[in-house]
């Protein structure tokens, strides 16, 4: 890449276990023995992105327990840049994760020592113009605003992802280039806004338009689709895989996109490459040792 990738957001500890069905309020199900895998949406995206070949930091906080170095040894091993990850407080962020046959989850989040985390802590040579900061929203809010707000002001690309979900105001999105939702969110969004749309793209284009930003929207299965404030529809397409585990999956995406847009990739390649990405994530267990590499996202690309 051109520049360095800045991630400022979360950094949890997974603990997966698997279940036939997911239990009902007031139901008790037996799972699997527990998986902990490295996970957080944050971490997830830095190291989806430097799998892919891109120079990646991220800013974020863990706790002073035994989960950190867990939580951190997958970025660890790939060499993403942690000198701005702070311990903060005692315990690190946690997910519970339930997965059952379909491969669909349910996650609490513990947050932890994520909601410890400053936008002061990014350091000033991340906000250059062509700089990308990747935000999500599992940290503060407010420092994540904060953030954006410094990475726009410089000339940077700030790219959010919305989830978990929050119902924003739309002059919220004012210091966002790209805005990354799943189909729940591009749903619960327009709805929240009174968008009315005929199918996805139609809602993707009306958001793009109204918020005035670039909005992606990844649809599962049937792959990707932009619209640059409300310009014309861009649709990938997904290669057919049999998902085992879906966690981590958007971040894959995210952490990909980022990538193909550092390396001077259009928006149409880094969102064909994300897709593939995000598929390949969804066939092995667990969020991060689920991430692609370079290579096997160039290879899923030729296959196809
Ligand atoms: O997006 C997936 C992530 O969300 C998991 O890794 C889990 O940590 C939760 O934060
Ligand atoms: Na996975």
């Amino acid at each position: 890449g051109f520049w360095m990738i800045t991630v400022f957001g979360s950094i949890n500890l997974d603990l997966v276990t698997r279940v036939v069905q997911l239990p009902r309020p007031g139901e008790t199900v037996h799972g699997s023995d527990i998986t902990r895998f490295a996970g957080g949406k944050g971490a997830n995206q830095a190291l989806a992105a430097r799998r892919a070949g891109a120079e990646v930091r991220l800013v974020g906080a863990v706790g002073q327990d035994d989960f950190a170095g867990q939580a951190l040894a997958e970025l660890r091993a790939a060499a993403v840049d942690l000198t701005a990850v702070e311990e903060r407080g005692d315990t690190t962020g946690v997910a519970v994760i339930t997965v059952d046959e379909a491969a669909e989850n349910t996650i609490v989040l513990s947050p932890g020592a994520n909601l410890r985390c400053e936008a002061k802590q990014i350091p000033r040579d991340a906000f250059a113009p062509g700089g990308i900061l990747m935000l999500q929203m599992e940290v503060s809010e407010h420092e994540t605003f904060a953030a954006a707000r410094l990475a726009k002001a410089s000339g940077g690309c700030v790219i959010l992802s919305l989830a978990p979900f929050q119902p924003l105001a739309r002059d919220a999105f004012s210091d966002v280039s790209i805005l990354l939702v799943n189909e729940t969110e591009a749903a619960d969004l327009a709805g929240h806004y009174g968008i009315e749309g005929v199918g996805y793209e139609e809602i993707v284009q009306a958001l793009a338009g109204y918020l005035d930003v670039t909005v992606i929207a990844t649809l599962g299965a049937d792959g990707a689709a932009s619209s640059q404030s409300g310009g014309d529809v861009i649709r990938v397409s997904s290669p057919q895989v049999t998902p085992v585990d879906t966690t981590g999956a958007g971040d894959t995406f995210a952490g990909v996109l980022a990538a193909g847009l550092d390396a001077g990739d259009d928006l149409a390649n880094a969102m064909g490459r994300a897709a593939v990405a995000g598929a390949l994530a969804c066939t092995k267990q667990g969020a991060q040792p689920s991430f692609p590499t370079r290579l096997a996202i160039d290879r899923a690309l030729t296959r196809d």
